[in-house]
């Protein structure tokens, strides 16, 4: 038996990257995942590799974005014991392009997903972690932002702001829910090697952005890291020593990262 034993861990964006390795964590560790994503073939194979180590696991497809969806995801999470031990807001999409640009409706689509959909399925999902917090002493609430949730950067405004918002929202959530045994946890991957960027929404034909001097993470290796963080109890975890270089920079030199930042701006020209 493990610390997570038998808890449930429901994961949104559990059909690729992060969520997938997270999935895969948790169930080695003989917690019961809940899983889901819109694409159910993908999903289909990661309750395979779940199931593989040993997994207990329900997959429940839906969209983040879509209120239904959110509701019904939530009640097939508590189905099984009524609790809810952490919660996995992974969900999420890129978009790279110049702020001059940014079309506003994509803005609000950007937010949809990577910032109205975690706060909802946390509000949805409250009495359930309540319950865990009671049985357990504490349940967890993960908000997987990025280093752009500290840092913005040129060709990210839309995203990091999406991300921005969501640390916003995770901040004063955190210290509202702290006294019934709910932690947030606010994790800050930087670049990580998954079809994020492949699947991002670009609006001048480039690229994703790839910070210079940022090593590339595997989602397993950022998976174990965000599992050993909720375990402690942490509240933020920033998950290489790129991302808090950076997430330093932005609070006590703030002068040298606009200085860079220009740097990056005149090369993506
Ligand atoms: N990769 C990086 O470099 C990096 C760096 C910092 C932060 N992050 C953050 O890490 C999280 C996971 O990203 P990843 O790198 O693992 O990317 P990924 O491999 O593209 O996975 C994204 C996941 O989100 C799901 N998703 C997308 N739109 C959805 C929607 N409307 N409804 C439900 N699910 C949806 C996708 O599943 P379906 O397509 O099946 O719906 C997929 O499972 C994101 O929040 C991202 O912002 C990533």
């Amino acid at each position: 038996m493990t610390e997570t034993s038998r808890q449930v861990v429901l994961i949104t964006g559990a059909s690729s990257g992060i969520g997938r390795a997270l999935a895969v964590g948790w169930a080695r560790r003989g917690a019961i995942t809940v899983l889901t994503g819109r694409h159910v073939e993908a999903l289909d194979a990661v309750v395979g590799e779940v199931r593989g180590v040993g997994g207990e696991v329900l997959c429940e497809a839906g969209d983040m974005t879509c209120e239904a969806d959110r509701v019904r995801i939530v009640a097939r999470a508590l189905a099984p014991t009524g609790r809810l031990d952490v919660l996995v807001n992974n969900a999420g999409r890129g978009y790279y392009g110049s702020a001059r640009t940014i079309v506003p409706a994509d803005l609000e689509g950007l937010f949809a997903l990577n910032t109205v959909a975690p706060l909802r399925l946390t509000q949805l999902a409250l009495e359930g972690l309540g319950h865990a917090a009671v049985a357990s002493g504490h349940a967890t609430v993960v908000m997987i932002s990025s280093v752009t949730g500290v840092v913005a950067a040129p060709r990210l405004g839309a995203y990091a702001a999406s991300k921005f918002a969501l640390e916003a929202l995770s901040a004063a959530l955190r210290a509202e829910i702290a006294a019934s045994g709910i932690r947030v946890l606010v994790v800050r991957p930087g670049p990580v090697d998954t079809p994020f960027r492949a699947r991002a929404t670009t609006t001048d034909g480039q690229p994703g952005v790839r910070p210079p001097g940022a090593r590339v993470q595997s989602a397993d290796e950022v998976a174990e890291l965000v599992i050993r963080a909720v375990v402690r109890g942490d509240a933020v975890l920033e998950t290489s020593a790129f991302v808090k270089a950076a997430s330093f920079a932005s609070r006590l030199m703030p002068s040298a990262l606009r200085w860079v930042t220009r740097r990056m701006a005149g090369r993506s020209k």
